[in-house]
């Protein structure tokens, strides 16, 4: 029996079609959150949100939006505090992956723009015009205001010249999270998850194209296996619920100890 800590709360969360952003929803609806799903892919959204309202008898809400894209971002947040009563936690995750292999030299202008303005534009833009209304929520016995979760990546932790432009969106994000938490306190709590390597979108579901991409940065992970969407999604819930209320401004690496102990994705030419 799970506790239902988020009844009569709501959870916004980008990316909310596929991947972490999926398995995050689930776990949210099956503790009592309302939702707001917000994707760039309609038929997916809607096949998502269906799913899970039929399942958990939650509401779902599925609002397209680009996050990239300001004046999508705004309507999207006015829509999104239209539907429901309250946005309690908010899933900063949309986000794209790189064409592995250029570094910084090599990589195309219109390649890194479009890294850049999803993966840190648009979680930034999403934070604006999310967190303000947030911040002036109240909830009876409850001392925060709001949470805010954001998806990074153990590149934004040990860089990844294969990935550049990822990898800076990603320290980018790491940043404006520690940043946000000073803007956004003492009434929001704003952290960051970085996933390693798991099986999402944004391999093209495929776990082949994932390990290949390990082999080549001579990945080693620690635990010994690769990570699940429910391993991001169990965080997640952690930082959404009382127990992390106290913890703001740091970022969380979910990647079986890669990012630490293991061996970095860094293609190192002493290492063949
Ligand atoms: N899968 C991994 O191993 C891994 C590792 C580290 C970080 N991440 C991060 O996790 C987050 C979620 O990705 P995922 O792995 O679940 O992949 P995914 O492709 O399954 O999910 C990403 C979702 O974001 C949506 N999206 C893409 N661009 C968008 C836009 N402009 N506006 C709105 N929605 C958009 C996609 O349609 C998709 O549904 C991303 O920020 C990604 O960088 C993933």
């Amino acid at each position: 029996m799970v506790e239902r800590f988020l009844d009569g709360k709501g959870a916004l969360i980008t990316g909310g079609a596929s991947g972490f952003g999926r398995g995050i929803a689930i776990e949210y609806a099956k503790r009592g959150a309302d939702l707001i799903l917000v994707d760039i892919n309609e038929e997916l959204l809607n096949e998502t949100c269906k799913k899970i309202k039929e399942e958990y008898k939650q509401e779902v809400i599925p609002i397209v939006c680009d996050v990239s894209n300001s004046e999508q971002v705004q309507n999207m947040a006015k829509m999104a505090f239209k539907e429901l009563d309250n946005i309690y936690v908010l899933n900063n995750n949309a986000g794209i992956g790189d064409l592995y292999g250029p570094d910084l030299l090599r990589i195309k202008e219109d390649m890194f723009d479009r890294i850049m303005s999803v993966n840190l534009r648009g979680q930034w833009l999403v934070s604006k015009y999310v967190c303000k209304k947030m911040k002036a929520q109240k909830f009876e016995n409850e001392p925060l205001s709001g949470k805010v979760i954001h998806t990074a990546s153990i590149a934004g932790v040990v860089v990844d010249l294969k990935l550049s432009a990822y990898t800076l969106s990603k320290v980018g994000v790491i940043a404006m999270v520690k940043m946000l938490a000073q803007s956004l306190a003492p009434n929001i709590t704003v952290n960051a998850i970085s996933p390693g390597y798991h099986v999402t979108g944004i391999y093209n579901n495929s776990e082949d194209v994932m390990k290949a991409t390990m082999d080549d940065g001579h990945v080693k992970t620690p635990l010994n296996r690769i990570g699940t969407v429910q391993d991001v999604a169990n965080i997640s819930v952690f930082l959404a619920s009382p127990l992390s209320d106290f913890i703001t401004g740091h970022n969380i690496p979910v990647d079986g100890g890669i990012a630490e102990v293991g061996v970095p994705a860094n293609y190192l030419k002493s290492d063949i």
